[in-house]
């Protein structure tokens, strides 16, 4: 049995709480810490909770889902021995937590939203610690969740979470613009939601290099022009010229 304390209440946190309280013979949530009251009482009926980072439970694992930031802040106050502490962030080093003896890393690769549930056997588990002893615990706990648990370094997880950034947080962006453009011009969203799907599914057999189509591809230049004069907004005529320049760029022509 593997206990677990969480410092955090955000999404990572609750996900990781939720899906741990499922392995009820393998997995004890022990205690889950955070500074906001009204985010606690989401744990508070499962789980002991508390808001005193000198107070936290003697568990094998303290796992931190806080902020990037303010990672290296807390786990300074943390005062708490022989405990085996990971953050779960892809973008800050496993030395942020250099104060205490047992020191690791748990980067579930996947996109959190409260409200919006996941499956985690299929999410890659990135762990990383200092002692293999302690990498050996973070299997342990990794493979209880996941079916992919793959160790990597510090180095590597940055690369990922910056890969990362461009698979998600763009890409979720650049719907949110085609969102406002559809909404702005009267035309479903939603008619667009096949063209989204197969976006995503020809990855799995071609490349992205392979799969690109579009004005910007076959330097259909007229239609670039008329394309970026119907935006609205600033920004988004920024983004247009800057992803159409990238995209002709990387198949040999200049806009
Ligand atoms: N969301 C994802 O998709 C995702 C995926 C993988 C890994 N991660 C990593 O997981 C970690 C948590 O991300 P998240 O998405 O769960 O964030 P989140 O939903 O914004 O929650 C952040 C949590 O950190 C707390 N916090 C912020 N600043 C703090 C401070 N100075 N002292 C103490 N607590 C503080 C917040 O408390 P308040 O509510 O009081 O502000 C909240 O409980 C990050 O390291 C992130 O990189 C996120």
């Amino acid at each position: 049995m593997l206990s677990i304390s969480i410092i955090g209440t955000g999404n990572v946190a609750q996900h990781l709480f939720d899906e741990l309280m499922s392995y009820p013979k393998s997995i004890k949530v022990d205690q889950v810490i955070g500074r906001n009251l009204k985010s606690l009482s989401y744990f508070k009926d499962k789980v002991e909770t508390s808001s005193d980072y000198n107070n936290i439970s003697h568990s094998d694992i303290c796992i931190i889902a806080i902020n990037d930031d303010a990672i290296s802040s807390v786990s300074q106050q943390l005062k708490i021995n022989n405990c085996l502490i990971v953050h779960t962030s892809g973008s800050k080093a496993m030395t942020l937590l250099d104060k205490h003896k047992r020191i690791g890393v748990f980067y579930p690769l996947q996109t959190f939203s409260k409200n919006r549930k996941v499956s985690f056997k299929t999410i890659p588990i990135c762990i990383e610690s200092a002692q293999e002893a302690d990498l050996f615990v973070l299997q342990k706990l990794g493979k209880i969740i996941s079916n992919k648990v793959v160790t990597i370094t510090s180095k590597e997880r940055k690369s990922l979470h910056l890969a990362a950034v461009f698979v998600n947080n763009f890409t979720n962006h650049v719907n949110h613009i085609a969102h406002e453009v559809c909404l702005e011009n009267k035309v479903s969203y939603k008619l667009l939601h096949p063209l989204l799907l197969e976006t995503i599914h020809k990855l799995e057999e071609l490349s992205p290099l392979d799969a690109q189509t579009g004005p910007a591809k076959r330097d259909d230049q007229r239609t670039i022009e008329a394309q970026k004069n119907m935006l609205t907004k600033a920004s988004h005529k920024k983004i247009y010229h800057t992803l159409s320049q990238s995209i002709k760029e990387t198949y040999g022509e200049e806009l």
